[in-house]
């Protein structure tokens, strides 16, 4: 019952914790994470298991609702996201307005805004049936507005989504189907992707998930908040870094840089170059996302012969740098992103659109923190303090004087 907040806010005490380090922002029933044994676990569910056997529409419901569901809850739920999948018409020229080669995650986070500002009349986060709405109408047409911004992208034709297809059956026919001809799914593409967006469903208080609920402590509405989500995931230091891992090893491999020489300028600080992929604020181990990836990597890539060289390198900088002390004695490992780009790439979509799969895989988890926050009755706006280290005070002095 001892409420820490109050208590230091009553006694004046400011902790000052640049980036968060070490200060909750919230307590959460979602997701746990063990960083030092490398454990995850949605609402109590090991992700090695939810990854193999589940599907991305159950997970979605798991951590939005907090049980597995039903057969009949499943498929009631995957209804109302496949009825959602169809936009608006005009958003449609939403899409043909943005410049060719524009990145597709300022264009997603633009379609999300767009996407309530379609759906108005259920913007109230106090109205549990307005965010019921808003939930299916996200995750619904999210698999459109991505697969629309990566159309849009690189100037191809959209297509409509098909009622009688299943969630990612539907995104890749959106993204790689052209109008005049059928798109061929392959169930082992499709087996991957339900995988890889099992494993980016939810991961607790990140940059991203902290926006989102930054953004609806102010009760901003969902679309607002999960749009800033979008946003905050774009940068390379979080799901930015799968775009930039996968440019990252093709650079060394145009260079014909040498594995040990790279890792040599990474270990050099003046040099500002990271290894892209590597290190967590959490995870202290093997992010077990990254194991799990790392295994469909290398099935995946020897199967369709593709990319054989980047992943060879991929795998020669994880060993160099698990065996390197810099790497070693600051507990850097894989995370998430270090594999996921050689296999969206084998699946065709460009670099730049790697975020936007990220982003497509994140949702549930956002609207799931978004929920869980607003149904908390004792919730309050996050508003963080400062120490202030500017100038003490002083007087204005008129142009000439200066
Ligand atoms: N390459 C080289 N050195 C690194 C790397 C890296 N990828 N990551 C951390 N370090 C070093 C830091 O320079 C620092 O060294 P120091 O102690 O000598 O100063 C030490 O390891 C600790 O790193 P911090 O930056 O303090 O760790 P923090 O928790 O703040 O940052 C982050 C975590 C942002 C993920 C960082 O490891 C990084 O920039 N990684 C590369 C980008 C990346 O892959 N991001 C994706 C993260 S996963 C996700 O968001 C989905």
């Amino acid at each position: 019952g001892l409420d820490i907040g109050k208590l230091l806010s009553t006694t004046g005490v400011t902790t000052l914790d640049p980036g968060f380090v070490n200060t909750a922002s919230c307590t959460s029933e979602i997701t746990f994470i063990d960083g030092d044994e490398g454990i995850l676990r949605y609402r109590g569910y090991p992700i090695e298991q939810l990854a193999e056997k589940s599907t991305f529409i159950e997970v979605a419901y798991l951590l939005i609702y907090g049980e597995l569901p039903t057969a009949e809850e499943l498929e009631s739920f995957t209804s109302k996201l496949t009825r959602r999948m169809l936009l608006d018409e005009r958003m449609r020229e939403l899409f043909r307005c943005f410049p060719r080669g524009a990145h597709p995650m300022g264009v997603l986070a633009a379609g999300v805004m767009a996407l309530g500002a379609f759906n108005r009349d259920y913007l109230d986060p106090h109205n549990p049936e307005h965010v019921e709405e808003a939930s299916f109408r996200l995750l619904g047409s999210m698999p459109t507005l991505a697969a629309y911004a990566y159309k849009s992208s690189v100037g191809e034709p959209f297509l409509y989504p098909q009622t009688g297809l299943g969630y990612v059956e539907n995104y890749l026919r959106l993204s790689f189907g052209y109008p005049t001809e059928d798109y061929e799914i392959k169930p082992e593409v499709v087996r991957a992707f339900e995988t890889l967006f099992i494993l980016h469903a939810d991961h607790e208080q990140n940059a991203s998930t902290s926006t989102v609920r930054l953004v609806g402590s102010a009760d901003a509405n969902i679309y607002a908040s999960v749009s800033s989500g979008v946003n905050a995931l774009s940068g390379p230091l979080h799901g930015g870094a799968n775009q930039a891992v996968l440019e990252m090893l093709r650079k060394i491999s145009s260079y014909g840089m040498d594995i040990k020489e790279f890792v040599a300028k990474v270990k050099d600080k003046e040099s500002g170059v990271k290894l892209m992929g590597f290190g967590h604020r959490v995870y202290k181990n093997y992010d077990p996302r990254a194991k799990i990836i790392k295994g469909h990597a290398d099935t995946l890539l020897r199967q369709s012969g593709k990319n054989n060289h980047l992943l060879e390198m991929a795998l020669e900088l994880e060993d160099t740098a698990l065996h390197d002390d810099y790497f070693i004695s600051r507990k850097l490992y894989p995370n998430v992103d270090f594999y996921t780009g050689l296999i969206y790439e084998a699946m065709g979509f460009p670099a730049q659109h790697f975020t936007a799969l990220f982003a497509l895989g994140r949702l549930p988890g956002w609207i799931a923190q978004w929920r869980e926050e607003h149904d908390n009755p004792k919730r309050k706006i996050g508003r963080p303090r400062q120490i202030y280290t500017g100038p003490a005070r002083r007087d204005y002095l008129p142009l000439a004087e200066r």
